[in-house]
């Protein structure tokens, strides 16, 4: 193995175990047990996942490397520490800042997320691209969800840390998240490998809605049969499960998720006046192009029929629709 990996790793481990001890036992670490605590997360939950704090000083993380005589160069290609404006030396990269430990799928530390506690910017600060972190196929959780991701053959796919451990709290313990990037192709080939079944379950604002309609046919391609939960009201998952408890979460988000072809239905839905004829009939022909690339027969007829009770139509002059689109599009 390359000595740099190695060693970074190694620095990462450390560094995880310098913020854990910090925000459990000394004076600095108060504040951010407090912040934690507003937000709901109790011992368990810290230590299950980690979670520590990076104290506001410039140097307790460079002052540690140095003296363990971890090549400093090689800490700030890794994201631990920044290079000093005059060029001379290192200072922390994370500070004042709640840390998630970001793991890969065999549970080694490659990345940290910080989070800022008051209005400090960015709100989350994360570990740059490394010899370790690969944005683009890493999904914060995924190995202590693996187990339970297997087992069910259905992962759930989050936007953040929160979303993740939260739902942790309420039993879905197959929960995962992007960290804000948008969903990648590699992302979907390592949910692939994993399990049968995704549930995306991001944020109920319009940005985190059209990422979930964006990440459809991403894991679709990828050979994924694919649900969404809707979250009302803009909430997010993190702030659903506080407002209304595990039990309506899991029953009422998780369990209620629709298949994708029915939340696409749904998603733009929205854009269109039912009431006036003229939006009405745009609507079923814009409903009758998503029914048309299903490609089971059985699942299309399930959909017309559906379609046509709805705006009481005959089924078969949805279906006769439905056929000549198919045959446009061939
Ligand atoms: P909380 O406010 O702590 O509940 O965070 P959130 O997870 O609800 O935040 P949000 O929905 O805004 O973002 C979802 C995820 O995107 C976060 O968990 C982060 O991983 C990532 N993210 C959010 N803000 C930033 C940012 O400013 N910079 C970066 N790099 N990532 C961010
Ligand atoms: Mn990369
Ligand atoms: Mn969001
Ligand atoms: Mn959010
Ligand atoms: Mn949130």
């Amino acid at each position: 193995q390359n000595p740099d990996k190695t060693k970074l790793l190694e620095a990462y481990e450390l560094t995880g175990k310098l913020y854990q001890y910090i925000l459990k036992n000394t004076e600095q670490g108060k504040q951010a047990m407090q912040y934690l605590r507003s937000r709901g997360l109790n011992d368990k939950l810290i230590e299950t996942f980690g979670i520590g704090y990076a104290p506001a000083p410039w140097d307790t993380l460079s002052q540690l490397l140095e003296r363990r005589q971890f090549p400093l160069p090689l800490m700030e290609k890794g994201g631990l520490l920044s290079v000093r404006q005059d060029g001379q030396g290192y200072f922390d990269k994370f500070r004042d800042r709640i840390i998630f430990p970001i793991h890969d799928w065999k549970g080694r530390l490659i990345a940290f997320g910080g989070r800022a506690m008051g209005d400090a910017q960015p709100k989350y600060l994360n570990s740059p691209e490394s010899m370790l972190f690969h944005k683009s196929r890493s999904l914060y959780n995924i190995h202590l969800a693996r187990p339970q991701i297997r087992k069910k053959q259905q992962i759930v796919l989050f936007e953040g840390y929160m979303d993740v451990i939260k739902a942790w709290d309420t039993g879905v313990i197959n929960g995962v998240a992007t960290m804000g990037t948008a969903l990648t192709e590699e992302h979907a080939e390592v949910i692939r490998k994993q399990a049968d079944q995704v549930i995306v379950a991001y944020d109920g604002d319009s940005a985190g809605q059209n990422a979930a309609y964006k990440s459809i046919p991403i894991l679709e391609k990828a050979g994924c049969l694919v649900k969404i939960a809707v979250l009302p009201n803009s909430q997010d998952p993190d702030e659903y499960i506080t407002t209304n408890g595990s039990e309506r979460f899991v029953r009422d988000v998780i369990e209620a998720a629709v298949p994708s072809i029915k939340y696409k239905l749904i998603h733009f839905r929205k854009n269109f006046k039912l009431q006036e004829d003229g939006d009405k009939l745009r609507y079923i022909q814009q409903a009758l192009k998503v029914i048309a690339d299903i490609p089971s027969p059985v699942e299309r007829e399930h959909y017309v029929r559906e379609l046509s009770t709805e705006f009481r139509l005959t089924f078969e002059a949805a279906l006769q629709d439905l056929n000549e689109i198919r045959l446009q599009s061939e």
